[in-house]
Protein backbone atom coordinates (compact mmCIF):
# COMPACT_ATOMS: atom_id res chain seq x y z
CA UNK A 1 0.00 0.00 0.00
CA UNK A 2 1.41 3.68 -1.60
CA UNK A 3 0.49 6.76 0.39
CA UNK A 4 -0.94 9.40 -1.64
CA UNK A 5 1.35 11.86 -2.82
CA UNK A 6 -0.45 14.56 -0.07
CA UNK A 7 1.51 12.18 2.72
CA UNK A 8 4.94 12.95 1.18
CA UNK A 9 4.34 16.56 1.19
CA UNK A 10 3.08 16.09 4.70
CA UNK A 11 6.04 14.01 5.95
CA UNK A 12 8.43 17.10 4.25
CA UNK A 13 6.78 19.56 5.88
CA UNK A 14 7.36 18.03 9.62
CA UNK A 15 10.84 17.17 8.58
CA UNK A 16 11.14 21.10 8.02
CA UNK A 17 9.97 21.44 11.27
CA UNK A 18 12.25 19.40 13.06
CA UNK A 19 9.50 16.59 14.24
CA UNK A 20 10.01 12.61 13.15
CA UNK A 21 8.35 11.12 10.30
CA UNK A 22 8.52 6.95 10.03
CA UNK A 23 9.50 5.80 6.56
CA UNK A 24 9.62 2.29 4.51
CA UNK A 25 13.00 1.30 3.08
CA UNK A 26 13.96 -1.60 1.49
CA UNK A 27 15.52 -3.11 4.34
CA UNK A 28 13.82 -2.08 7.59
CA UNK A 29 11.60 0.88 8.85
CA UNK A 30 13.87 4.09 9.68
CA UNK A 31 12.80 6.91 12.06
CA UNK A 32 13.47 10.18 10.16
CA UNK A 33 14.58 13.35 11.37
CA UNK A 34 16.55 16.32 9.58
CA UNK A 35 19.84 15.28 9.60
CA UNK A 36 21.10 18.43 9.58
CA UNK A 37 18.94 19.77 12.96
CA UNK A 38 20.46 18.53 15.97
CA UNK A 39 17.53 19.36 17.95
CA UNK A 40 15.33 16.94 15.57
CA UNK A 41 18.05 14.29 16.10
CA UNK A 42 18.17 14.42 19.50
CA UNK A 43 14.53 13.41 19.26
CA UNK A 44 15.30 10.40 17.51
CA UNK A 45 17.19 9.49 20.11
CA UNK A 46 14.71 10.61 23.00
CA UNK A 47 11.90 8.20 20.99
CA UNK A 48 14.13 4.98 20.52
CA UNK A 49 15.50 5.60 24.05
CA UNK A 50 19.14 5.44 22.06
CA UNK A 51 21.88 5.91 24.07
CA UNK A 52 23.80 9.71 22.55
CA UNK A 53 26.97 7.70 21.43
CA UNK A 54 25.16 5.45 19.03
CA UNK A 55 25.77 7.50 15.69
CA UNK A 56 22.67 7.14 12.94
CA UNK A 57 22.69 6.65 9.30
CA UNK A 58 22.12 9.41 7.25
CA UNK A 59 19.86 9.01 4.00
CA UNK A 60 21.08 11.13 0.93
CA UNK A 61 18.43 11.21 -2.54
CA UNK A 62 21.68 10.25 -4.73
CA UNK A 63 25.90 10.17 -5.00
CA UNK A 64 25.53 13.41 -5.72
CA UNK A 65 25.04 14.69 -2.32
CA UNK A 66 27.89 12.02 -0.43
CA UNK A 67 30.11 15.48 -0.38
CA UNK A 68 27.89 17.84 1.33
CA UNK A 69 28.60 14.91 4.48
CA UNK A 70 31.52 13.06 4.06
CA UNK A 71 35.45 14.82 3.44
CA UNK A 72 38.63 12.61 1.71
CA UNK A 73 35.75 10.58 0.37
CA UNK A 74 37.91 7.56 -1.44
CA UNK A 75 37.66 6.19 -4.80
CA UNK A 76 36.04 3.46 -3.43
CA UNK A 77 33.49 4.82 -2.05
CA UNK A 78 32.39 6.25 -5.75
CA UNK A 79 32.61 2.99 -7.27
CA UNK A 80 30.73 1.43 -4.39
CA UNK A 81 28.35 4.12 -4.50
CA UNK A 82 27.78 3.78 -8.09
CA UNK A 83 27.64 -0.02 -7.80
CA UNK A 84 25.02 -0.27 -4.83
CA UNK A 85 23.01 3.11 -4.73
CA UNK A 86 20.20 3.15 -4.31
CA UNK A 87 20.24 0.05 -1.93
CA UNK A 88 21.20 -1.86 0.93
CA UNK A 89 25.02 -0.53 1.54
CA UNK A 90 25.54 2.20 3.94
CA UNK A 91 29.49 3.49 3.84
CA UNK A 92 31.28 4.68 7.10
CA UNK A 93 33.50 7.72 5.69
CA UNK A 94 35.35 11.02 7.35
CA UNK A 95 32.79 13.11 8.40
CA UNK A 96 32.40 16.99 6.34
CA UNK A 97 32.75 19.81 8.76
CA UNK A 98 28.77 20.87 8.56
CA UNK A 99 27.72 17.57 10.34
CA UNK A 100 26.21 18.34 13.52
CA UNK A 101 28.04 15.96 16.07
CA UNK A 102 24.76 14.52 17.53
CA UNK A 103 24.39 12.68 14.47
CA UNK A 104 27.90 10.52 13.99
CA UNK A 105 27.75 10.08 18.35
CA UNK A 106 30.60 12.75 18.30
CA UNK A 107 32.43 10.58 16.29
CA UNK A 108 34.81 11.75 12.87
CA UNK A 109 33.13 9.70 10.84
CA UNK A 110 29.84 9.28 9.17
CA UNK A 111 27.56 6.59 7.77
CA UNK A 112 25.64 7.18 4.72
CA UNK A 113 23.62 5.41 2.23
CA UNK A 114 20.70 5.93 -0.85
CA UNK A 115 18.24 3.53 -0.11
CA UNK A 116 16.07 1.83 -2.69
CA UNK A 117 12.69 1.77 -1.63
CA UNK A 118 10.66 3.91 -4.04
CA UNK A 119 8.75 5.83 -0.93
CA UNK A 120 11.98 6.62 0.97
CA UNK A 121 13.19 7.91 -2.57
CA UNK A 122 10.45 10.19 -3.05
CA UNK A 123 10.75 11.32 0.19
CA UNK A 124 14.45 12.08 -0.16
CA UNK A 125 13.99 13.96 -3.23
CA UNK A 126 10.64 15.81 -2.52
CA UNK A 127 12.40 16.68 0.54
CA UNK A 128 15.20 18.16 -1.64
CA UNK A 129 12.98 20.07 -3.83
CA UNK A 130 11.60 22.38 -0.84
CA UNK A 131 14.86 23.10 0.32
CA UNK A 132 16.50 19.99 2.28
CA UNK A 133 16.81 21.33 6.06
CA UNK A 134 19.00 23.29 7.62
CA UNK A 135 21.71 24.53 5.11
CA UNK A 136 20.25 22.88 2.43
CA UNK A 137 21.83 19.19 3.30
CA UNK A 138 18.99 17.37 1.99
CA UNK A 139 20.10 14.12 4.46
CA UNK A 140 17.64 12.40 6.58
CA UNK A 141 19.09 10.61 9.58
CA UNK A 142 17.36 7.30 10.29
CA UNK A 143 18.10 4.41 12.73
CA UNK A 144 15.77 1.65 12.57
CA UNK A 145 12.45 2.36 14.18
CA UNK A 146 12.26 0.57 16.68
CA UNK A 147 13.03 0.91 20.70
CA UNK A 148 16.99 0.40 21.25
CA UNK A 149 17.85 -3.22 21.27
CA UNK A 150 14.62 -4.13 20.06
CA UNK A 151 13.56 -5.84 16.51
CA UNK A 152 13.80 -3.58 13.56
CA UNK A 153 10.32 -2.51 12.24
CA UNK A 154 9.48 -4.44 8.94
CA UNK A 155 5.79 -3.51 8.20
CA UNK A 156 4.08 0.26 9.31
CA UNK A 157 2.23 -1.47 11.85
CA UNK A 158 5.40 -2.73 14.13
CA UNK A 159 6.25 1.21 13.97
CA UNK A 160 3.62 2.14 16.06
CA UNK A 161 3.62 -1.01 18.12
CA UNK A 162 7.17 -0.20 18.96
CA UNK A 163 6.92 3.69 19.67
CA UNK A 164 3.48 4.72 19.38
CA UNK A 165 2.77 8.66 19.58
CA UNK A 166 6.31 9.91 19.57
CA UNK A 167 6.48 9.52 15.59
CA UNK A 168 3.96 12.11 14.14
CA UNK A 169 3.83 10.21 10.62
CA UNK A 170 4.32 6.92 9.62
CA UNK A 171 4.76 6.51 5.69
CA UNK A 172 3.62 2.78 4.87
CA UNK A 173 5.13 1.27 2.33
CA UNK A 174 4.10 -2.77 3.15
CA UNK A 175 6.59 -4.58 3.47
CA UNK A 176 9.84 -4.56 3.46
CA UNK A 177 11.57 -6.25 0.64
CA UNK A 178 14.99 -7.00 2.82
CA UNK A 179 13.60 -7.69 5.95
CA UNK A 180 17.23 -7.07 7.86
CA UNK A 181 19.55 -4.00 8.05
CA UNK A 182 21.81 -2.48 5.73
CA UNK A 183 25.69 -3.61 5.31
CA UNK A 184 28.06 -1.50 7.27
CA UNK A 185 31.34 -1.06 5.46
CA UNK A 186 33.61 1.20 7.18
CA UNK A 187 35.76 2.80 4.36
CA UNK A 188 37.78 5.45 6.69
CA UNK A 189 41.14 4.21 6.17
CA UNK A 190 40.88 5.34 2.54
CA UNK A 191 41.91 3.54 -0.65
CA UNK A 192 45.21 2.43 1.12
CA UNK A 193 43.52 -0.05 3.18
CA UNK A 194 40.88 -3.11 2.87
CA UNK A 195 37.35 -1.41 3.94
CA UNK A 196 36.54 -3.11 7.24
CA UNK A 197 32.28 -5.20 7.67
CA UNK A 198 31.13 -3.88 10.42
CA UNK A 199 27.56 -5.29 9.77
CA UNK A 200 26.84 -7.79 7.23
CA UNK A 201 23.36 -7.79 4.85
CA UNK A 202 22.70 -7.97 1.99
CA UNK A 203 25.38 -6.84 0.10
CA UNK A 204 27.79 -9.68 0.65
CA UNK A 205 31.49 -9.53 0.89
CA UNK A 206 32.22 -10.89 -2.29
CA UNK A 207 29.69 -8.19 -4.22
CA UNK A 208 32.07 -5.88 -2.53
CA UNK A 209 35.39 -7.37 -3.76
CA UNK A 210 33.77 -7.68 -7.15
CA UNK A 211 34.09 -3.89 -7.19
CA UNK A 212 37.24 -3.01 -5.20
CA UNK A 213 38.71 -6.09 -6.12
CA UNK A 214 39.56 -7.45 -3.17
CA UNK A 215 37.48 -8.51 0.31
CA UNK A 216 36.53 -6.21 3.26
CA UNK A 217 38.05 -7.28 6.49
CA UNK A 218 35.44 -8.52 8.90
CA UNK A 219 35.32 -6.55 12.14
CA UNK A 220 35.31 -8.48 15.21
CA UNK A 221 32.37 -8.93 17.51
CA UNK A 222 32.25 -6.55 20.49
CA UNK A 223 31.00 -7.85 23.99
CA UNK A 224 27.25 -7.26 25.18
CA UNK A 225 28.26 -4.22 27.62
CA UNK A 226 31.44 -2.76 25.07
CA UNK A 227 31.25 1.26 24.14
CA UNK A 228 29.68 0.91 20.48
CA UNK A 229 31.57 1.94 17.62
CA UNK A 230 28.35 0.28 15.66
CA UNK A 231 24.93 -0.42 17.48
CA UNK A 232 24.14 -2.79 15.79
CA UNK A 233 27.60 -4.29 16.05
CA UNK A 234 26.75 -4.96 19.87
CA UNK A 235 26.93 -8.17 20.65
CA UNK A 236 23.10 -7.65 22.10
CA UNK A 237 20.87 -6.59 19.45
CA UNK A 238 17.31 -7.19 17.73
CA UNK A 239 16.04 -8.75 20.37
CA UNK A 240 12.81 -10.03 21.35
CA UNK A 241 11.72 -10.16 25.55
CA UNK A 242 11.17 -13.22 25.60
CA UNK A 243 14.63 -15.40 26.03
CA UNK A 244 15.84 -17.19 22.66
CA UNK A 245 18.00 -19.99 22.33
CA UNK A 246 19.60 -21.11 18.82
CA UNK A 247 19.76 -25.17 18.54
CA UNK A 248 21.39 -27.17 15.87
CA UNK A 249 18.78 -28.98 13.65
CA UNK A 250 20.10 -32.57 15.11
CA UNK A 251 19.06 -31.69 18.30
CA UNK A 252 16.16 -29.94 17.75
CA UNK A 253 13.61 -32.56 18.41
CA UNK A 254 15.16 -33.59 20.93
CA UNK A 255 15.35 -30.27 22.80
CA UNK A 256 11.49 -30.06 22.11
CA UNK A 257 10.90 -33.23 23.80
CA UNK A 258 12.81 -32.52 26.70
CA UNK A 259 11.54 -28.87 27.12
CA UNK A 260 8.16 -30.36 26.58
CA UNK A 261 8.53 -32.90 29.37
CA UNK A 262 9.43 -30.65 31.93
CA UNK A 263 6.57 -29.07 31.46
CA UNK A 264 7.95 -25.53 29.36
CA UNK A 265 5.75 -23.58 26.85
CA UNK A 266 7.70 -23.03 23.88
CA UNK A 267 7.23 -20.81 20.44
CA UNK A 268 9.43 -22.30 17.62
CA UNK A 269 11.15 -20.71 14.61
CA UNK A 270 12.60 -23.27 11.99
CA UNK A 271 13.39 -23.35 8.37
CA UNK A 272 13.64 -27.01 7.94
CA UNK A 273 11.16 -29.85 8.23
CA UNK A 274 8.96 -29.36 11.15
CA UNK A 275 9.28 -31.10 14.39
CA UNK A 276 6.54 -33.36 15.28
CA UNK A 277 3.12 -32.55 16.24
CA UNK A 278 2.58 -31.01 19.74
CA UNK A 279 6.20 -30.76 20.79
CA UNK A 280 5.50 -27.12 20.76
CA UNK A 281 2.06 -24.92 21.12
CA UNK A 282 3.53 -22.27 18.77
CA UNK A 283 5.41 -23.03 15.27
CA UNK A 284 6.63 -20.32 12.86
CA UNK A 285 8.41 -22.21 9.78
CA UNK A 286 10.37 -20.19 7.46
CA UNK A 287 11.27 -20.48 3.98
CA UNK A 288 14.73 -22.58 2.85
CA UNK A 289 15.91 -19.70 0.78
CA UNK A 290 18.00 -17.62 2.99
CA UNK A 291 16.73 -14.09 1.33
CA UNK A 292 12.86 -15.28 1.88
CA UNK A 293 13.77 -16.07 5.52
CA UNK A 294 15.47 -12.37 5.89
CA UNK A 295 12.25 -10.33 4.84
CA UNK A 296 9.93 -12.72 7.18
CA UNK A 297 12.28 -12.58 10.27
CA UNK A 298 11.58 -10.07 12.05
CA UNK A 299 7.84 -10.27 11.57
CA UNK A 300 8.05 -13.59 13.02
CA UNK A 301 10.21 -12.98 16.03
CA UNK A 302 7.65 -10.23 16.75
CA UNK A 303 5.30 -12.63 17.04
CA UNK A 304 6.58 -15.09 18.46
CA UNK A 305 7.68 -12.56 21.20
CA UNK A 306 4.02 -11.66 21.69
CA UNK A 307 2.92 -15.65 21.90
CA UNK A 308 3.30 -15.91 25.88
CA UNK A 309 6.27 -18.17 25.16
CA UNK A 310 9.14 -19.16 28.36
CA UNK A 311 11.44 -19.81 25.65
CA UNK A 312 11.36 -18.90 21.59
CA UNK A 313 13.61 -21.75 20.22
CA UNK A 314 15.10 -21.11 16.77
CA UNK A 315 16.62 -23.43 14.41
CA UNK A 316 20.58 -22.52 13.41
CA UNK A 317 20.85 -21.23 10.26
CA UNK A 318 22.97 -23.32 8.00
CA UNK A 319 26.85 -22.12 8.35
CA UNK A 320 27.34 -20.75 4.64
CA UNK A 321 28.39 -17.35 3.86
CA UNK A 322 24.77 -16.85 2.16
CA UNK A 323 23.13 -17.19 5.78
CA UNK A 324 25.82 -14.99 7.55
CA UNK A 325 23.71 -11.91 7.41
CA UNK A 326 21.01 -13.58 9.33
CA UNK A 327 23.03 -15.79 11.33
CA UNK A 328 24.67 -12.77 12.82
CA UNK A 329 20.98 -10.92 13.88
CA UNK A 330 20.09 -14.26 15.21
CA UNK A 331 23.19 -14.67 17.45
CA UNK A 332 22.67 -11.05 18.71
CA UNK A 333 18.99 -11.46 19.19
CA UNK A 334 19.90 -14.26 21.37
CA UNK A 335 22.33 -12.85 23.30
CA UNK A 336 20.02 -9.87 24.25
CA UNK A 337 16.59 -11.66 24.59
CA UNK A 338 14.86 -11.91 27.79
CA UNK A 339 16.32 -8.64 28.99
CA UNK A 340 14.15 -5.42 30.16
CA UNK A 341 14.34 -2.14 28.49
CA UNK A 342 16.46 -0.64 31.18
CA UNK A 343 19.42 -3.34 31.10
CA UNK A 344 19.40 -3.25 27.31
CA UNK A 345 22.81 -2.71 26.30
O1 LIG B 1 19.13 -0.71 6.80
C1 LIG B 1 19.50 0.17 7.58
O2 LIG B 1 20.68 0.50 7.70
C2 LIG B 1 18.39 0.86 8.38
C3 LIG B 1 17.53 1.69 7.45
C4 LIG B 1 16.50 2.50 8.19
O3 LIG B 1 18.34 2.49 6.64
N1 LIG B 1 18.96 1.67 9.41
C5 LIG B 1 19.57 1.17 10.49
O4 LIG B 1 19.94 2.14 11.40
O5 LIG B 1 19.77 -0.02 10.67
P1 LIG B 1 20.44 1.81 12.89
O6 LIG B 1 20.76 3.12 13.52
O7 LIG B 1 19.48 0.95 13.55
O8 LIG B 1 21.79 1.16 12.59
C6 LIG B 1 22.71 1.98 11.90
C7 LIG B 1 24.08 1.53 12.07
C8 LIG B 1 24.37 1.62 13.51
O9 LIG B 1 24.83 0.37 13.90
C9 LIG B 1 25.36 2.76 13.56
O10 LIG B 1 26.22 2.67 14.61
C10 LIG B 1 26.07 2.64 12.25
O11 LIG B 1 25.01 2.39 11.38
N2 LIG B 1 26.78 3.87 12.04
C11 LIG B 1 26.29 5.07 11.70
N3 LIG B 1 27.28 5.98 11.68
C12 LIG B 1 28.41 5.34 12.00
C13 LIG B 1 29.78 5.73 12.16
N4 LIG B 1 30.16 6.99 11.99
N5 LIG B 1 30.69 4.80 12.50
C14 LIG B 1 30.31 3.52 12.69
N6 LIG B 1 29.05 3.09 12.58
C15 LIG B 1 28.11 3.99 12.23
MG1 LIG C 1 18.68 -0.49 14.64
Amino acid sequence: MLPEAGQIDRAVALLQAGELVAFPTETVYGLGADAANPVAVARIFAAKGRPADHPLIVHLPADGYLDRWASDIPQFAWELAEAFWPGPLTLILKRAAAVPSVVTGGQNSVGLRVPAHPLALDLLRAYARAGGGLGAMCGIAAPSANRFGRISPTEAAHVREELGDAVRLILDGGRCDIGIESTILDLTAGDALPPRLLRPGRVTPEQIATVIGFLPEVAGRQHADATPRVPGSLAAHYAPTTPLRLVSTTRLGGVLDALQHAGHRCAVLCHGPLPKDGAAPVLRRLPTDPHAYAQALYAALRELDQAAAELIVVEDPPATPAWAAVADRLRRAATGSGRNEDSDG
